[in-house]
């Protein structure tokens, strides 16, 4: 081939940002947020050399059928369930995520759905403007303390870490559950100490759930493990739908056998599973934990830093810094040639 290789971003992101493909790629962004079809993407995945998309980009053997000219799918997420990584190294695809970049915004955001349904701020202000408020009742409104109560984390990556760290700030204790315990130095600097599953369920009187989705994750939080919960407890959700079985959370929150819950992702969103919606003891988050101006636009340069790479430009030439299945590689080699042979694109 040559000329310019083509880059299809299927979101709006920042014009600017993207900007720096354009000296070496012919660029198609999407206007505005779209529901492809499965041939849809693959229509729009036959089309270019590179693809940034989003987690509602569900790509897996059928949407990359013909996408024979296809080298990279720059995810504009760290969660990469959307991608069938097995089928796009088997097709020589690579694969990035925007890792890193978004940890200190999502356990912001984390904390603020912790705090926020510790003292029921959801609740208080649909109450409130609702017209509700007539006087102001010493009992009224009565929440919870985080200070001294115990901090549960499923899930130590660098989010959870970030969490972790918050903790001191409010008085907290912190335990955690991981696939393995951290090195010591780590579990030092956060002040954490790792438990096994049944030990963190009990212990916990805030559990946020922090791990990616996986089939070994899927329902890692279900009826048998909210039975185990304390029922003063309070579950936060900023990891991925699926991790919670959402039809037992809310029959667990209906009937008192959990405080509360704060979630930002749901399974099947942005469907949300109906008996949620009925109560009042849960935030509901439309999936917004990395959504920040600063973090967005990270994230977006993360993605074009990939694309950029791969094509042997930008300050990573070469060296794609977030590649989820460097081993595609082996597939088909990158598509760089050296500057001095003096051509675009092989
Ligand atoms: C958001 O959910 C992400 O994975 O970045």
């Amino acid at each position: 081939m040559t000329g310019k290789p083509r880059v299809w971003i299927s979101r709006p992101t920042f014009p600017d940002v993207v900007a720096r493909l354009e000296p070496h790629f012919v660029v198609a962004a999407e206007p505005e947020e779209t529901v492809f079809t499965a041939a849809g993407l693959a229509a729009k995945l036959a089309a270019c050399d590179a693809a940034i998309v989003g987690l509602k980009e569900r790509i897996g053997a059928q949407e990359i059928a013909a996408a024979a000219r296809l080298r990279i799918i720059a995810n504009l997420a760290v969660g990469f369930d959307n991608l069938d990584l097995p089928a796009l190294t088997a097709a020589g695809i690579l694969a990035s995520n925007t890792a890193d970049v978004l940890n200190e915004s999502v356990a912001d955001y984390a904390w603020a759905l912790l705090l926020g349904s510790a003292r029921r701020m959801g609740a208080a202000e649909r109450w409130l403007r609702a017209g509700h408020w007539h006087g102001t009742g010493f009992k009224a409104w009565l929440g919870l303390d985080t200070r001294g109560r115990t901090l549960g984390i499923l899930g130590m990556g660098r989010i959870g870490q970030a969490i972790a760290r918050r903790a001191a700030g409010f008085g907290m204790q912190v335990v955690y559950h991981n696939r393995s315990a951290l090195p010591r130095t780590i579990e030092d600097e956060c002040a954490a100490r790792y438990v096994d599953k049944p030990a963190l369920l009990a212990q916990s009187d805030f559990l946020v759930l922090a791990l990616p989705l996986s089939d070994e994750s899927r329902h890692a939080i279900g009826a048998a493990e909210l039975a185990r919960m304390k029922p003063t407890a309070v579950l936060v959700n900023i990891a991925r739908g699926g991790i919670v079985d959402d039809a037992a959370l809310a029959a667990a929150l209906a009937g008192g056998r959990l405080a509360a819950a704060a979630l930002d992702v749901f399974e099947g969103e942005p469907d949300v599973h109906p008996a949620l919606r009925e109560l009042d003891n849960v935030i509901l988050s439309p999936h917004i934990a990395s959504a920040t101006w600063d973090t967005r636009r990270a994230m977006t340069a993360m993605a074009v830093d990939n694309v950029l790479a791969l094509f042997g430009h930008g300050p990573h030439a070469g060296r794609p810094p977030s590649l989820l299945n460097p081993e595609a590689l082996a597939t088909r080699p990158a598509p760089w040639i050296p500057q001095d042979k003096g051509i675009e694109h092989p």
